[in-house]
């Protein structure tokens, strides 16, 4: 496997049916926009997923910058949806930039980021974006799997960028053209 190969996004790997409102999952999960109503729940689940959370405010911010893009994975819950995981995003000039996911501890591992990313390359596609670049810490395993598993490879690595820590970042990128 050459590394374009490898760098090129598996488009066959997700498929969803509405253009504004995903349902990814018939039962369980559906995908949408984030709304300001989602934001009280975004805090919690980013308050217990980093040390170093976004603010309240910050949230509130993507939904006026223009170049953003927020999704949320809602999780039914009797009659109500309650918010599982979230993603921001940006598109720049047809570069899409993974600023941020996370998923509610409870419901990890069950497939929820990777329903996410297919459909922000869903939508980034629509827009005409051809690439995806994120950051990812050295030592974030999961991330690092997930990420692999979404057709991103590494492109670069930043030695000690987190002062905190002191974890390298990674810089991962895919090829949304193909
Ligand atoms: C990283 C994160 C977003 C993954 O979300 P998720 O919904 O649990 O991920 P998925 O269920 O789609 O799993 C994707 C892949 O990640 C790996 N993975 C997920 N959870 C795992 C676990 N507990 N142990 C080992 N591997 C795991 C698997 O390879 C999985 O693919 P597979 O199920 O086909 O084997 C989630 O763990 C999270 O919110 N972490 C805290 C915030 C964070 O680190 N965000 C990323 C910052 S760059």
């Amino acid at each position: 496997m050459t590394l374009n190969d490898r760098m090129t996004f598996p488009s066959t790997m997700y498929s969803s049916h509405c253009t504004h409102y995903s349902r990814m999952n018939q039962r369980t999960i559906e995908i949408s926009h984030m709304i300001m109503d989602d934001i009280d729940e975004i805090v919690s689940i980013e308050n217990s997923s980093f040390p170093s959370p976004w603010s309240r405010d910050v949230f509130m911010r993507e939904l006026h910058i223009p170049v953003s893009r927020s999704l949320v994975a809602k999780k039914h819950k009797n009659q109500n949806k309650e918010v599982a995981a979230y993603l921001i995003y940006w598109i720049i000039a047809g570069e899409v930039q993974i600023h941020k996911i996370a998923v509610k501890k409870e419901v990890q591992n069950s497939g929820i980021a990777t329903k996410l990313i297919g459909e922000m390359v869903r939508l980034s596609r629509q827009e005409g974006a051809s690439v995806c670049t994120l950051e990812v810490g050295q030592s974030n395993e999961i991330a690092k799997k997930l990420y692999e598993k979404c057709g991103f490879v590494i492109t670069e690595v930043r030695k000690g960028y987190y002062q905190e820590s002191g974890d390298d970042a990674l810089i991962m990128c895919a090829d949304l053209k193909s």
